[in-house]
């Protein structure tokens, strides 16, 4: 079956989060069981500077101006279609807003162009190959179906929400330059609050709408994590799905990674406590086995629930336990950990900032992970964590309660905890779940069980691409 992904950023080419993730594993999962999958991505410079074998398949005159479609591969194999439009996509850095944070004005032109281009090789573009179906990814993607649906539907389309916050709202002037029929920008159609939303024409005109987890599936059709659309998925819910992510695990396996100082496994874990010893020291932190290690790895923004860290630093610490923190986003958060590391730097070490390799080394040095998200459609760091034998700290929501399980003492005792879980997003919430994970620290054989435990939990891809498989079949 040939199926044609539509994103905007892939791993390991452009990563601005876990979006990334899932475009640069998924496909390759699909083609592992028959499928034959391609991906359009917009030509940003880190996109066209990291795929080879670019081939011209046509040229366009288009409402966003002049553009060139490239085919070619990245290095790991997955067959990529690239939108070539320098005077849209040529800007280094971030692929949605300038160095001072400001969304591109012209972002409404630059990604309606992304699925325009998806729609005209649905249509039959590429002479060599034709997707069966189209699968569109986050707002960035929206118009995919709205496009589909404006030539008759030649294929079908899935859209997958991979956050709902973002939506991808334009004043509704941007419409009349897009190519679509006048009737779309409607209340059952684009419009949204007399605003053009890439969003809701994602989920108002695909055949099939998924997100990230079966528990964010159900939340999203609620007024309390809706953001404004939890009408549009309650009417369309019957076609409305949860998929959990997976784990690449040719990227994150802590027995082959060529990041960490040294390769250890659920059953052999003895080189864990070289990366400890090799993060400590590389931050400046107490070298020792003896403190529970926390860590956070992640953009800080208000999703992710990181100010209830900021608060409970001081029961880590007063409690005997060290924390390294790993992150970029709102200024107020980056000064925030600055100064806390500032005034104990013995005990809590921030790195302000986006590294890939670092990730890995927190994930196999620490001995805790944090995800206290207000909300959060799936979570990849909670299964990194997993993975790495880093029990995940995480609050019942979305993907982070579909994945961890936490360490009460009746799942202790049948063998199935993997971390721990509480459920009121508050500094008491999360103080809660501290004084469990320092509980369990000082019942070493339990730790050692649940980090197991952990650590053969299988998250990979094959579950996920079997259920995308199925849903394609399906349509
Ligand atoms: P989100 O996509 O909402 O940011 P996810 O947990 O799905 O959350 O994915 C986050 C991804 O980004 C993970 O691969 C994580 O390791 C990575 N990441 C986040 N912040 C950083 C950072 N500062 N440096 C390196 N990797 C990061
Ligand atoms: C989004 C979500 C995150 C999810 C990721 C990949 O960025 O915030 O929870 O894991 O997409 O699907």
């Amino acid at each position: 079956m040939r199926i044609l992904h539509v994103c905007s950023e892939l791993y390991p080419l452009l990563k601005t989060g876990g979006l990334a993730d899932v475009a640069g594993a998924l496909p390759l999962a699909l083609n592992r069981q028959g499928a034959d999958t391609r991906v359009l991505l917009p030509g940003f410079p880190a996109i066209l500077a990291g795929f080879h074998s670019a081939a011209e398949v046509v040229r366009l005159q288009t409402f966003a101006g002049p553009a060139r479609l490239l085919f070619g591969h990245t290095e790991d194999g997955v067959a990529l279609y690239v939108i070539d439009a320098p005077q849209l996509y040529e800007r280094i850095g971030n692929p949605y807003h300038d160095a001072q944070q400001e969304a591109y004005a012209d972002n409404y032109l630059r990604f309606a162009l992304l699925g325009w281009v998806a729609a005209q090789l649905a249509g039959g573009l590429d002479g060599w190959w034709r997707p069966e179906v189209v699968h569109g990814h986050d707002w960035h993607a929206g118009l995919m179906p709205a496009y589909l649906a404006s030539q008759g539907r030649p294929v079908k389309s899935v859209f997958t929400i991979h956050n709902l916050a973002y939506q991808g709202l334009f004043p509704s002037r941007c419409f009349a330059e897009l190519d679509l029929p006048a009737s779309f920008f409607s209340l059952h159609g684009l419009e949204y609050h007399g605003q053009l939303s890439f969003m809701k024409a994602g989920i108002f005109y695909a055949d099939r709408i998924t997100t990230v987890s079966p528990s964010y599936a159900r939340e999203i059709t609620t007024p309390e994590q809706g953001c404004g659309l939890d009408g549009l998925l309650r009417d369309r819910s019957s076609n409305l799905f949860g998929i959990l992510n997976g784990v690449d695990e040719a990227v994150w396996n802590p027995s082959t990674d060529d990041a960490i100082a040294e390769h250890y496994s659920a059953a052999k874990q003895a080189g864990k406590v070289k990366c400890k010893a090799r993060l400590q020291g590389q931050m400046g932190l107490a070298v020792t086995e003896d403190k529970p290690l926390f860590a956070v790895v992640s953009r800080l923004t208000e999703q992710k629930g990181l100010h209830l860290i900021l608060a409970g630093l001081g029961e880590i610490t007063a409690r005997g336990g060290q924390i390294v923190v790993l992150g970029s986003g709102d200024a107020w958060m980056e000064n925030a950990f600055r100064a806390a590391a500032e005034a104990d730097p013995a005990n809590i070490a921030v790195k302000i900032g986006y590294d890939e390799r670092f990730a890995h080394q927190i994930m196999a040095g620490s001995d805790i992970i944090m995800v206290p998200s207000r909300y959060e459609p799936c979570g990849l760091t909670q299964l990194y964590g997993l993975k790495y034998g880093a029990l995940p700290l995480v609050r019942r929501v979305g993907g982070l309660a579909d994945t961890v399980v936490d360490c009460s003492l009746e799942n202790l005792t049948d063998g199935i905890a993997t971390g721990m879980v509480f459920d009121e997003f508050s500094e008491n919430g999360l103080t809660q779940a501290v004084r469990r994970a320092f509980a369990l620290w000082s019942r070493p054989k339990d730790w050692k069980t649940v980090r197991r435990t952990g650590m053969q939990q299988d998250f990979g891809w094959h579950a996920a691409a079997e259920q995308y498989l199925a849903l394609y079949r399906a349509l």
